[in-house]
């Protein structure tokens, strides 16, 4: 097989898995060290108490925020390079993985306190349905941070932009 034709099927396999879960899910676009700060100090007062779950985890950011504050850390990313790439960056950072995985079919933990959310308007409803599911299999409370998304006919508890935090009863 001549090498360019190779090197193109290389380059449509990496494609697909970075755009498919664009398509089926939400894009790859990291939240801002700066937004989550402020989500981690005044909408959500994360702590060593805590354990949150990142669904679509990413380059794993989020996990890292959370560690900072004391908080143990777990990330479920569909893509399966980032996700390697990803538990990579995370070797040294104490209390934060992540697993490669559907974040529709990814079981809480039964330590989560709180589920991050950087999604879209078609597949919020969606993981604020798979979060009600798991907080009743759990019995426990789950709070909810959506990144820019809120859901239309759910009030927030709290909105701090580009925020909104939901409390989920089992
Ligand atoms: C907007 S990014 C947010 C990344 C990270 N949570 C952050 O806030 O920086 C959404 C991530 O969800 C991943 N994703 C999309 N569909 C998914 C699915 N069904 N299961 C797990 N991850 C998914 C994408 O690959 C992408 O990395």
């Amino acid at each position: 097989m001549p090498v360019a034709l190779i090197l193109i099927l290389v380059l449509m396999i990496i494609l697909l898995v970075f755009l498919l879960p664009g398509v089926i899910g939400a894009p790859y676009v990291p939240s801002e060290q700066k937004d989550l700060e402020r989500a981690f100090t005044k909408l959500y007062k994360i702590s060593e108490k805590d354990y949150l779950v990142d669904l679509g985890a990413g380059d794993g950011i989020v996990l890292k925020a959370a560690a900072a504050h004391g908080a143990k850390a777990i990330g479920v990313e569909i893509n399966p390079l980032l996700a390697i790439y990803t538990s990579l960056k995370l070797r040294r950072v104490k209390g934060a993985k992540i697993k490669c995985g559907d974040m529709y079919t990814f079981e809480l933990p039964s330590e989560t306190t709180v589920v991050y959310a950087y999604a879209n308007n078609f597949t919020i409803p969606r993981l604020y349905k798979r979060v009600q599911k798991e907080a009743k299999r759990l019995n426990k409370t789950i709070y909810l941070i959506s990144n820019a998304f809120d859901f239309k006919t759910i009030k927030a508890q709290k909105h701090l932009a580009p925020y909104y935090l939901y409390k989920i009863e089992p």
